[in-house]
């Protein structure tokens, strides 16, 4: 039996392709403490997100194509992840938020913020580090939701500690006020806000941070934008929003601010509100569209429970939505670098 070389293992990996990145595993840097004793053949695989759709399919191919090679009797892979960051060195976030990403939408009531908690959610699970920043100071529904109660407490350099639900470090205005007291602040507070939220909490290491933004395009979106540099939007519609202006303005508002849009998302879709507006307007705007979630009463229950969905009923065919919908958001974002998401012409 001849002695497989470690050259020949590599030869054999570069047959596996990353079907998002369109090149082999090899090239891309993936295959690393490659080790082989006795035709048993050890190595691990770094992907780019732990989220990653065809994790489990690049796992089967690596292990074929080596156990193929004569001599190698046995294949152990590990995998790991490291998410790359898309934001400038030296932002306003210390160097430890890897990506920023904003759920937005034309108008409220869509689902941003089901949609939000849902991939905070289904990224932690997965085992990305997940922080959720509810932007939405007028009406926050990040507490509610995650169910969070209580007040984050300040930590060193008088920072402030997010309150960890559902392996989600979440900031949100609700756990700042007393109950039912209406917010009522005007541009340069809510600016002020969301700079404290941003700078002066102790989101430590994120390889996400996805922020619940208010309806509309208005201050909020502006500021945001202004604070730190974003790696991209997730457009929330509804199916029949497809005729209305309102989704339009959110795209045109990501255009403004510079915002890549990473991909829209059509919610609620079904007998009701029926379905299709959400590929429509991504068609229309040459934007990826990443899927429909459908209208469904868990998912309603999950949120008003402070239990996702995703963890609430993880077998559910809405937890499998997200959790495709997750995988494909950062899969989007690992594919290529921000500046090469598309800025639209609106
Ligand atoms: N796919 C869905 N199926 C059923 N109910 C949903 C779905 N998505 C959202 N909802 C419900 O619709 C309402 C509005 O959703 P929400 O996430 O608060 O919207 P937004 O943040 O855009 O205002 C909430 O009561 C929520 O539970
Ligand atoms: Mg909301």
């Amino acid at each position: 039996m001849s002695d497989v070389t470690k050259e020949q293992v590599l030869e054999a990996l570069k047959a596996v392709q990353d079907p998002d990145l369109h090149q082999d595993i090899v090239s891309l840097g993936f295959v690393q403490d490659l080790a082989l004793c006795n035709g048993v053949a050890k190595f691990t695989l770094e992907l780019t997100t732990p989220a990653c759709p065809v994790k489990d399919q690049l796992k089967a191919e690596a292990q074929q194509v080596v156990l193929a090679l004569d001599g190698i009797d046995e294949v152990n892979v590990n995998m790991t992840a490291k998410v790359r960051t898309s934001l400038p060195a030296g932002n306003q976030l210390g160097g430890n938020v890897r990506n920023v990403i904003a759920i937005t939408s034309g108008k409220g009531g869509v689902g941003k913020s089901t949609v939000a908690v849902n991939l905070a959610v289904a990224l932690a699970r997965v085992g990305a580090r997940v922080g959720l920043l509810d932007a939405d100071v007028y009406g926050p529904n990040v507490p509610v939701m995650m169910g969070v109660t209580g007040q984050p407490t300040g930590g060193a350099d008088g920072k402030l500690k997010p309150l960890v639900a559902h392996g989600v470090r979440t900031i949100s205005v609700g756990n700042m006020i007393e109950d039912g007291q209406p917010v009522m602040w005007r541009g340069p507070m809510l600016h002020r806000a969301l700079e404290q939220f941003l700078k002066d909490v102790l989101w430590d290491e994120l390889d996400y941070l996805l922020v619940d933004m208010p309806p509309g395009t208005g201050d909020a979106q502006l500021s945001l934008a202004q604070l730190v540099p974003l790696t991209g939007a997730v457009v929330v519609t509804m199916p029949q929003e497809v005729s209305q202006t309102d989704v339009r303005r959110a795209i045109g508002m990501c255009q403004q601010v510079k915002c890549p849009v990473i991909g829209v998302i059509e919610n609620m879709s079904g007998e009701i509100f029926g379905h299709g507006g959400g590929e429509q307007i991504a068609t229309t705007y040459s934007v990826p569209f990443l899927g429909s979630v459908p209208l469904n009463p868990d998912v309603r229950r999950g949120g008003d429970a402070g239990t996702p969905v995703v963890i609430a009923d993880p077998d559910s065919e809405s937890a499998m939505i997200f959790r495709t919908l997750a995988g494909l958001v950062a899969a989007e974002i690992a594919k290529r670098p921000a500046d090469q998401l598309p800025v639209l012409e609106v």
